[in-house]
């Protein structure tokens, strides 16, 4: 079955996929799981280089997660969460506030990133509404951010790749020029910047304050939006000038959250806390959908009232705070303390780093490598020293993800950008290995 190409054969249409793709290079088919890898039905072995999405953390099939939802699978596997509650979304709450930054003490549980972050906007605003403040209805969000792919989303998204084909059914909020750090405008370097380039979000946030419900950002990282990273610096000027302002601080660390960037969170590295921290991806390892808004007692307070048709936040997914789902979050947070997994992650993380650039850096088509936490990414181009890319058509990148898989290593690349983001049971010798694979399988491609 899974040799069947064509039009006909493909009843299931895969997502920020050309299903055409697919009469060359049908989907593959992944039987199990097992540490970093998968396994198709032949037997063969990829390493998960990216984490299936970003979201595996300490494993497939870790047995400790696998045996906390099968116990709670045969406790109670579901239970509407409007008029209930259950010990493994209260723990998971209790867990929550216990790492993420002070300041933050409500919980609120959805099950996938983009309606967490749909849920952040809409608190956000309704909070302000609540407190007499309905003009307050606007959001500033960074150019190549990207938050998701729901309509709220969208209007978030600075990466016009998802936001433009969907232009009419989105309410456009404001985008910011955000910071370039690899090749900064204002000669700065990671040591030195002082966040030089803040200019344009002051002055949107000085244009726009009387509207202004909050501002978007992934901390430290825009993932989607070929892995922009900027210092600690940007982010805290970005605290200070929202507080100013009066409005609020959206931190989405779905994809950054949860160790990816080398602390719990990224937010811990600008010291700063957000009035919404938006959680997803590695909150349970990978195993289920999950996901949560954390926010301040002063949002919460603005709902709270004694009719719900007056202030309520009305809004739910029917499968939010699932008990499963929880209680493998529950034991990804018990790993994470028990086996103190940030402490235990440097050694790795400086191995990854170190073993990506001793392979790329200098390579003839490699026009930059930048690295936070685990999270490297290699971008490359047809000239580097002129800045010339590739031709969109020859599709670079993605004939580097199929040679790589060929080699035993699911890389999937982001246009002409390769890039490293394994589960954290990876061990050094294995990153050896993933990154020679890579390497292999760029030259395949450009040698
Ligand atoms: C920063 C960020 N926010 C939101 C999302 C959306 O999450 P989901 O794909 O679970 O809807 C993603 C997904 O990649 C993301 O990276």
């Amino acid at each position: 079955m899974s040799h069947v190409v064509g039009k006909e054969a493909m009843r299931i249409w895969h997502p920020c996929t050309q299903m055409k793709d697919h009469e060359n290079y049908p989907p593959v088919f992944i039987d199990r799981g097992q540490g970093i890898y998968l396994y198709d039905r032949e037997g063969r072995a990829y390493i998960d280089a990216i984490s299936s999405w970003w979201v595996n953390l300490f494993g497939h099939a870790n047995p400790r997660i696998t045996r906390a939802v099968g116990e709670q699978l045969a406790r109670l596997e579901h239970v509407i969460f409007a008029g209930c509650t259950h010990g493994p979304a209260e723990e998971l709450a209790t867990r929550l506030l216990a790492v993420v930054p002070a300041g933050l003490s409500r919980v609120f549980f959805a099950d996938n990133g983009s309606c967490a972050v749909e849920a952040a906007l809409k608190m956000s605003h309704a909070s302000w509404r609540n407190l007499g403040h309905p003009e307050k209805c606007r959001f500033i969000y960074l150019t190549n951010g990207y938050h998701g792919e729901t309509a709220g989303a969208l209007g978030v998204c600075g990466d016009a790749l998802y936001a433009a084909p969907f232009a009419p059914l989105v309410v456009p909020q404001i985008e910011v020029a955000g910071p370039v750090c690899h090749a900064c405008p204002c000669g700065k370097t990671r040591q030195t910047c002082q966040a030089e380039c803040f200019g344009p979000m002051q002055a949107a946030i000085e244009a726009n304050a009387e509207v202004l419900s909050g501002i978007i950002i992934e901390p430290l990282v825009q993932c989607a939006g070929n892995f922009h990273m900027h210092p600690p610096a940007y982010l805290s000027r970005l605290r200070r000038a929202a507080t100013a302002a009066g409005c609020h601080l959206i931190a989405d660390e779905i994809a950054v959250g949860f160790g990816r960037t080398g602390t719990m969170f990224a937010c811990e590295q600008a010291d700063v806390s957000p009035d919404f921290l938006c959680l997803s991806k590695g909150i349970t390892s990978g195993t289920l959908p999950l996901s949560c808004v954390l926010t301040t007692d002063a949002v919460f307070d603005a709902f709270y009232h004694d009719y719900a048709e007056d202030k309520a936040f009305l809004h739910s997914h029917s499968y939010t705070g699932n008990p499963l789902a929880c209680a493998a979050a529950c034991e990804t947070l018990r790993i994470f303390e028990e086996d103190d997994v940030i402490a235990a992650n440097k050694p790795k993380i400086a191995h990854l780093q170190a073993a990506v650039r001793e392979r790329f850096a200098g390579h003839r088509h490699v026009s930059d490598i930048r690295s936070t936490g685990w999270i490297t990414a290699v971008s490359l181009a047809a000239d580097p020293e002129k800045g010339t890319a590739f031709d969109g058509r020859e599709r670079t990148g993605f004939r580097i993800y199929r040679e790589a898989i060929k080699r035993g290593a699911w890389l999937r690349n982001l246009g002409d950008m390769i890039y490293f983001m394994p589960p954290y049971v990876i061990t050094l010798e294995e990153i050896d290995k993933l990154t020679d694979i890579a390497f292999d399988a760029v030259e395949a491609v450009l040698g």
